[in-house]
């Protein structure tokens, strides 16, 4: 679907904001690293289960019903926007959206997170991976997207998303969650070329996907590579970065990418080297000098420890000021989490930290 076939469905109930309006496009000004008035901020996960407006969604569906219904996903992503009075806005979706075409069973039970039932360990199994035709099985996701924009009628931008290769890839062997990724790195040393092709397969789905969801009117889009930390600088250059490289490039620079990983601190010489635009920090790196590691010609995005959001307001305003000023506003900081909310945040306390950023973060 190109930008002039989208929906023109438009919710008068709420006001969008003028398309001109002041927090219009910081966050896409800083991702080109150009000065903005004041310091964007949004928030990974901030529609989520910390919301009790979210959980009242969730009473009446699954969360893979909630996904794939675009108009009650969209109103997630707007209603979350509106209540936060963040910069930007990101599709209510997952990175784990992929499996259920390529079939190896999707589910998320309650409380343990998600649960792949034919989890992919072996040289058959990367095989029998189907051809995935994106348009045809994500494109509830691309409704999504259109949905919000309209919703939003250019208030905020919004933002597409996928998971990395790696990460995608380590959820299809691990079969879920995991702490060491032992069947993930197994299947690196000891089985290398079907490590490749799953890869390969995983890379160009979701370079598809993303061109997909930029299709339908997203104004950026952001790569979760959350678990990408537990490689050596080594494995990821050998088994990851030419994946990821691999579909940045795929995008062609029709958007802002930002990539997302945590612990990451001994890999960003190397990350740098995907391509993208902005680059995500969690809380383990001091921001000054993770961002001179980097260089100063790429934008940064974080990195509040989510945790801080348990403790009370006044120390959220004190690391707010902190981050700011080893910013030091330079051109190409959004703001954000170095990972995203945990369930249980005080919502007061996310409200604070977005005041104090905006009033902190004012040029
Ligand atoms: O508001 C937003 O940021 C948009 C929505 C979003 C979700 N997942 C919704 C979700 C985004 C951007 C994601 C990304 C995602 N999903 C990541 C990368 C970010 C990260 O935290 O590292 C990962 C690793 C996943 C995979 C995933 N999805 C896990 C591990 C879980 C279970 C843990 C949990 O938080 O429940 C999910 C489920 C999930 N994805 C929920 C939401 C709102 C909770 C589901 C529920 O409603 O019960």
């Amino acid at each position: 679907m190109n930008r002039a076939e989208e929906p023109t469905f438009v919710d008068t109930a709420h006001d969008g904001g003028s398309p001109e309006g002041p927090s219009t496009h910081a966050f896409l000004r800083a991702c080109r690293r150009e000065p903005t008035s004041f310091t964007p901020v949004w928030l990974m996960r901030q529609a989520g289960r910390y919301l009790p407006e979210y959980r009242r969604v969730r009473e009446r569906m699954s969360f893979l019903e909630l996904c794939r219904n675009s108009a009650a996903a969209a109103q997630v992503t707007v209603d979350t926007v509106r209540r936060l009075g963040v910069d930007a806005a990101i599709v209510f979706a997952d990175i784990l959206l992929p499996f259920i075409p390529m079939g190896v069973g999707l589910s998320f039970e309650k409380g343990e997170g998600p649960h792949v039932e034919r989890p992919i360990r072996n040289a058959g199994d990367v095989d029998a991976l189907p051809a995935v035709d994106v348009e045809e099985s994500l494109s509830f996701v691309a409704r999504t997207i259109a949905l919000v924009r309209a919703d939003l009628a250019g208030a905020v931008p919004v933002i597409g998303f996928a998971g990395a290769p790696f990460t995608v890839a380590a959820y299809a062997i691990e079969g879920g969650s995991s702490r060491n990724f032992v069947a993930t790195k197994s299947m690196m040393y000891r089985d290398p070329q079907t490590w490749h092709r799953l890869m390969e397969y995983v890379a160009s789905l979701t370079s598809a996907y993303l061109n997909l969801q930029i299709d339908a009117g997203a104004d950026a889009v952001q790569l979760f590579d959350s678990w990408v930390g537990c490689l050596s600088p080594d494995d990821y250059r050998q088994f990851v970065l030419p994946y990821t490289r691999q579909v940045v490039g795929a995008l062609g620079s029709r958007v802002p990418v930002l990539y997302f990983g945590t612990m990451t601190g001994s890999l960003l010489e190397l990350i740098r080297e995907t391509g993208a635009d902005v680059i995500g920090l969690d809380w383990r790196v001091d921001l000054d000098r993770a961002w001179s590691s980097l260089g100063n010609d790429i934008a940064v995005q974080g990195n509040l420890d989510p945790i801080k959001l348990f403790g009370d307001a006044s120390d959220i305003r004190k690391s707010v000021r902190d981050i700011l000023a080893r910013a030091n506003g330079r051109p190409g900081h959004i703001f954000n989490l170095g990972h995203g909310i945990l369930p249980g945040t005080p919502v007061d306390n996310v409200l604070a930290l977005i005041d104090a950023v905006h009033e902190f973060g004012a040029k």
